[in-house]
């Protein structure tokens, strides 16, 4: 009784991870620190920053900065160019220096800090794309990824833990 419920399990085991390895990887959302190691700050140059990133739907930004001095105001295009900090569209800014803001539309972002800020270049233009439909195999995901598992992994490893009870109670 015991070898074939032991060789009956580890074969479902193979298998569920043999589904797991061939499931197409979802990419994953990124979160990008604005200005990387530096952060929101006013010796950054955040046009170039950002020049070298493609910005996707569902990524997210993380501005991190000093919460006495700066903040993180949504603008229209006009007001990013004028740095027109009276009229924000949204204010990010939750008081702790630390604000996540959801790039989930696909459009043209305008940021700026207030305080008089932006003139010194704290302005951050981003253009966000749609997802690419076909993933490339195995995405490099970033450290800063908020999840490390996409939801269908998720899935297959509750499907495997519902097989693997299903099993057990089998013998
Ligand atoms: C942009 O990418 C190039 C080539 O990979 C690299 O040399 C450069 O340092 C990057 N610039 C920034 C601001 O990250
Ligand atoms: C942006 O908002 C300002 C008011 O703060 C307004 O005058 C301007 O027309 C708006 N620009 C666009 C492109 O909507
Ligand atoms: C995008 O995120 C913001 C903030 O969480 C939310 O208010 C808004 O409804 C979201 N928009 C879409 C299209 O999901
Ligand atoms: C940032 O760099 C770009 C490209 O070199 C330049 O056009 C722009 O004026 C700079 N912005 C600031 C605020 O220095």
């Amino acid at each position: 009784m015991e070898m074939p419920r032991l060789s009956l399990m580890l074969a479902c085991s193979v298998l569920m991870v043999v589904m797991m390895m061939m499931m197409p990887t979802e990419v994953s959302a990124k979160r990008w620190t604005v200005g990387g190691n530096k952060g929101w700050t006013a010796s950054v140059n955040y046009t170039i920053w950002a020049q070298n990133i493609t910005f996707y739907k569902d990524d997210w930004l993380f501005f991190v900065y000093d919460r006495n001095q700066q903040n993180v105001l949504q603008v229209n295009k006009t007001d990013y160019e004028s740095c027109n900090e009276n009229n924000p569209i949204h204010s990010w800014t939750t008081g702790a220096g630390r604000d996540v803001v959801p790039l989930n539309v696909t459009k043209h972002y305008y940021f700026i800090s207030g305080h008089g800020f932006c003139y010194g270049g704290m302005k951050l233009a981003v253009h966000v794309l749609n997802q690419p439909p076909a993933p490339k195999a195995a995405p490099v995901k970033s450290d800063s990824s908020p999840s490390a598992y996409s939801g269908s992994q998720l899935r297959y490893a509750m499907a495997f833990v519902a097989v693997w009870t299903f099993m057990s109670q089998l013998f």
